[in-house]
């Protein structure tokens, strides 16, 4: 059988790996080289807690051939599963910056992304988001990742000329109008870039029948607590205004920033929800308005109009 472990010993390994544990130290990145001055092999490290008490099972995962090829993501439910099940070993690729390691593994009928959480309530947003078919369906995971279905499309900033009619533009706007409208009733505020911002990144997926969908609630921020927000949460909503940008680049030290963010936290509470989802359509309209620079501004009628509707149901 592949991924050949106990029960005890699988719970011992996902212990290891989730939540992601921190760079392991100098000694034990020495310790993890099959001689001196040889390079660590690149599977191993998200195992580094098992060096210590568990070195038998460290050297065995150290040599499986699917752990060599996916290193912890063998381990992960989604994963696992469809290996004991006799799935082909799947092929892994990296994205991802701000959170860290994005991983897209893609099987012969179907692809998966493992991603670190970016905040706290991530899990929690992602799974409602999923629920309401705005974001990407949310699968099986350990703890401290999002294990999700990979959304086929393309960004929308990536549609190409012949694409760019009238009425699919209009669907799509309303797509996204009504996917807006969905999380807001949902007390999610998204937070960033949906259409595109000024380099043309853009977190909304499209396929080719219209179809969208929005990725990356790692700032989002759910609203159930209102007006009670804490650091963090805070922290995600200032990091998207033009001011905070500035203020970062001028603020002396972390006591400033501290203090901002506690201020900040004020306004936050004295404002109400709707005041703060709005700030999801200025988003859209800018990020419109980005998109048109690099796609015509012939785009801006048809995608305001499909929106302005699906929004305001
Ligand atoms: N569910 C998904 N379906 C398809 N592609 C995805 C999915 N999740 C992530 N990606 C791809 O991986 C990239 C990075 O993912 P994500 O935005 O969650 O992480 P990030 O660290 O914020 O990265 P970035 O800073 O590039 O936005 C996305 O821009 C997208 O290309
Ligand atoms: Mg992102």
């Amino acid at each position: 059988m592949v991924l050949d472990y106990t029960d005890d010993e699988l719970a011992v390994i996902r212990r290891a790996i989730a939540p992601p544990p921190p760079r392991p130290p100098e000694e034990v990145i020495d310790a993890m080289r099959p001689a001196a001055g040889q390079p660590v092999p690149n599977h191993m490290p998200p195992f580094w807690k098992l060096s210590d008490l568990e070195m038998p099972l460290f050297l065995r995962l150290s040599a499986d051939p699917v752990v060599v090829a996916l290193s912890r993501y063998a381990f992960f439910p989604e994963v696992l599963d469809r290996l004991r099940a006799g799935a082909e070993v799947p092929t892994l690729e990296f994205t991802g910056r701000a959170r860290g390691m994005v991983a897209i593994l893609r099987f012969a009928d179907r692809a998966i992304v493992i991603k670190p959480l970016q905040s706290a309530r991530e899990d929690r947003i992602a799974r409602i988001a999923g629920d309401l078919e705005v974001g990407p369906c949310q699968l099986e995971t350990l703890p401290g990742y999002l294990t999700e279905e990979f959304v086929p499309g393309v960004f929308f900033t990536q549609l190409t000329e012949e694409q760019l009619t009238d009425s699919f533009l209009t669907t799509v706007g309303a797509n996204l109008g009504g996917m807006v409208r969905r999380l807001h009733q949902a007390d999610i505020y998204f937070n960033d870039v949906t259409f595109s911002d000024h380099r043309g990144r853009s977190h909304l997926i499209v396929d080719s029948d219209g179809s969208c969908r929005l990725i990356d609630f790692g700032i989002s921020l759910l609203l159930d607590r209102h007006p009670d927000y804490d650091r963090e949460e805070v922290h995600n909503f200032v990091r998207t205004l033009p001011l905070y940008r500035v203020f970062r680049g001028m603020a002396e030290d972390q006591d400033h920033v501290d203090q901002f963010l506690a201020d900040y936290g004020g306004k936050l509470a004295a404002a109400s929800k709707s005041e703060i989802t709005s700030r999801d359509l200025t988003f859209a309209q800018e990020g419109l308005g980005m998109a048109a620079k690099r796609m015509g501004d012939r785009i801006i009628d048809p995608v305001r109009d499909g929106f302005v509707q699906a929004y305001n149901g």
